[in-house]
């Protein structure tokens, strides 16, 4: 009854998928086989299930890729030694380091430790400056899917009221600094924030990534608002669900992304999409 509202990240990803085989078959008729090398620190469920994820997505679309996992007690030295290595291994196009690691590795040395050339997430410092100031540089995943997403389903940007729930350095900031880049006016509401539903009520466009099942309700959005939903939860029956009351909110809504088939299967398209990137430019 409402699929004509729904923005599928299965339909979209596939179409993409395909392109990214096509690109992958050219590289290697050129003698370049894209690689990816992703780093995992410890066991945790979610992260492997992720990373399981990845790899698969590479497989299904040739691009050659490795798994290092590393234990719980790895010292961050030993995983600086570990980038280093994969940092001057002409073979490896891409380097993903998983997050959370654990708490006595300092995030943010690992992640600066890849070269910005590898850095297919676009974690590091040059990427997410490049990326504020619109130069070309790898632009996180997860934010770019949304973009993606928004332009498939034909919605506009430009001079669109968007409102982004959450300012994570992976998903807030970086969706709204690529929206303003496209001129949306963009407010971001984070835990701090007084009275979030005055604001989501008069959006065009409502992007949330907070990881709260369900807390965007119907009553929270405009009339025809395009709701892009990132979040990734578990309700009380252990089914997976992201941020949005999608059945509340489907009715109202001009558009929609669902959890799951949404936006996380755009996040894996474009570590694909960059990873070929990152090849590509060897090629220059
Ligand atoms: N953990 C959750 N999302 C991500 C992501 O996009 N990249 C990495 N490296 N870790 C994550």
């Amino acid at each position: 009854m409402y699929e004509e509202k729904l923005i599928s990240g299965k339909v979209i990803s596939a179409e993409e998928k395909q392109k990214i085989s096509q690109k992958v078959k050219q590289l290697k008729a050129e003698g370049i086989n894209p690689k990816l090398s992703v780093i995992i620190v410890g066991e945790n469920p979610a992260s492997q299930s992720y990373v399981k994820g990845k790899v698969k997505d590479c497989a299904e679309c040739d691009i050659d890729s490795d798994t290092i996992a590393l234990p719980e007690s790895t010292t961050q030295q030993e995983l600086l030694d570990i980038i280093e290595k994969l940092n001057n291994d002409e073979t490896v196009h891409g380097i993903l380091v998983q997050l959370p690691l654990p708490k006595h590795i300092e995030e943010y040395a690992v992640i600066n430790a890849i070269s910005s050339e590898k850095d297919v997430d676009g974690f590091t410092a040059v990427n997410v400056g490049n990326m504020h100031i619109g130069k070309d540089c790898f632009i996180p995943c997860t934010p770019q899917g949304c973009i993606d997403m928004l332009e498939y389903a034909g919605v506009e940007i430009e001079g669109k009221d968007v409102v982004v729930i959450g300012r994570s350095n992976i998903v807030g900031f970086p969706v709204a600094s690529l929206l303003i880049k496209k001129s949306a006016t963009v407010t971001i509401c984070h835990s701090k924030t007084k009275n979030i539903a005055e604001k989501t009520r008069n959006a065009d466009i409502v992007i949330i990534a907070i990881g709260c099942a369900g807390f965007l309700t119907a009553d929270m959005i405009k009339e025809g608002a395009v709701i892009v939903d990132i979040g990734i939860n578990r309700n009380s029956q252990g089914k997976l669900c992201g941020d949005v009351d999608f059945d509340s909110c489907v009715e109202k809504a001009g558009k929609i992304t669902p959890v799951p088939g949404g936006v996380g299967l755009m996040t894996r398209v474009n570590l694909l999409k960059n990873t070929v990137k990152s090849a590509k430019n060897k090629r220059k």
